[in-house]
């Protein structure tokens, strides 16, 4: 859904984000002094014009044109032959030239493997990497499940399990003392349940992710024959897979019996009041080879992973992992 940094900056952090989305309007000498003059973040190939980012979705209405995206299921799209051009803007856009010295290395998010797909993720892990370094920063790819525990666990050594409930993606990272003992991801998210409840109800799907961002919430009632209803079903049916998923890969990978395991939840899918207790009560169901101290969800779902990449690359600066 978004394209996000986060910076250092004296003691605040700053956080930019650019739509995962783009449109091509039609080329005009017009349109293009008129993009030109503005702040709208555009390319022009020969005879076509892509609007990039934030202002799409306008232009889209104005020139009654579909939005696209250059991501898609997590990963760089495999369907958008535009895809690659459109995210090389984007970075640079949200990076911004290296200021000062020391600033010059980043870290990107990269989705582990799916367990239930085929999808391999190196292709989009190895293209992210070399548009940020085009941009003029030597990159680090961290693991999304990863950077949700970097940043949210700090105060807990940096143990537990980060679950990133994205769009495309969930992302699972179980983390001992930084160290990934288990990162999968499986290839269902936000866009999934909105899928889903679409199709059950009958009703466009651009409607339903509305209703479910605008005003949905997941309480313990079973609603049943409208979006709400169809909505509260699947958000269930994906946190079962979930955990159908994460008890499979868990018990196969003989991790240590008997831990305490604190469990962060991030991501905009996680956003629904009443997502994580939800989750808890299920985890707790679950047979899985160690207790659940806790569930909780990010300070803020939406900017946890950038800001956890950059936690993992402040704390690995001071470990003295990456040379100043
Ligand atoms: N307030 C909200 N309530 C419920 N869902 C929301 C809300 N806001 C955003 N979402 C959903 O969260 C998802 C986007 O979350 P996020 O930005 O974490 O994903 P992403 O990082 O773009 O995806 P991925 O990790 O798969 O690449 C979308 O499915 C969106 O509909
Ligand atoms: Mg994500």
């Amino acid at each position: 859904m978004n394209i996000q940094s986060a910076k250092p900056s004296g003691d605040r952090t700053v956080l930019k984000r650019q739509r995962n989305s783009f449109v091509e309007v039609e080329y005009s000498d017009i349109a293009e002094k008129m993009l030109s003059r503005s702040d709208v973040l555009y390319i022009r190939k020969e005879d076509q014009v892509f609007v990039v980012g934030e202002d799409a979705l306008n232009f889209a209405n104005i020139f009654n044109e579909e939005t696209r995206r250059p991501m898609s299921e997590g990963i760089l799209s495999r369907k958008e032959k535009w895809a690659i051009p459109m995210i090389r803007m984007m970075v640079e856009r949200i990076l911004g030239e290296p200021e000062e010295e020391g600033e010059e290395h980043a870290y990107f998010v990269c989705p582990a493997n799916p367990v239930d797909s085929d999808l391999d993720t190196l292709y989009h892990q190895k293209t992210v990497q070399a548009l940020v370094e085009d941009a003029g920063y030597t990159a680090h790819p961290i693991n999304e499940g990863m950077a949700t525990v970097y940043s949210e666990l700090s105060d807990n050594n940096f143990t537990g399990l980060g679950v990133s409930f994205g769009a495309g993606m969930t992302n699972i990272c179980l983390s001992y003392y930084a160290v990934p003992v288990l990162q999968f991801s499986v290839a269902r998210g936000g866009d999934w349940i909105d899928k889903q409840a679409a199709n059950s109800t009958g009703v466009p799907v651009d409607r339903v992710t509305r209703e479910k961002e605008e005003e949905f919430e997941m309480d313990f009632e079973t609603a049943t024959g409208d979006i709400q209803g169809a909505l509260a079903i699947y958000h269930e049916a994906h946190m079962d897979y979930v955990i159908e998923q994460i008890a499979d890969e868990i018990n196969e990978a003989d991790v240590e019996e008997g831990l305490d395991v604190p469990v962060v939840v991030s991501g905009g899918t996680s956003l629904p009041k009443g997502f994580s207790q939800h989750f808890k009560q299920r985890l707790k169901e679950a047979d899985l080879p160690f207790d659940i101290a806790s569930v909780r969800r990010a300070q803020n779902p939406l900017t946890a992973n950038a800001k956890g990449a950059l936690v993992a690359a402040i704390t690995e600066e001071e470990e003295g992992e990456v040379p100043e």
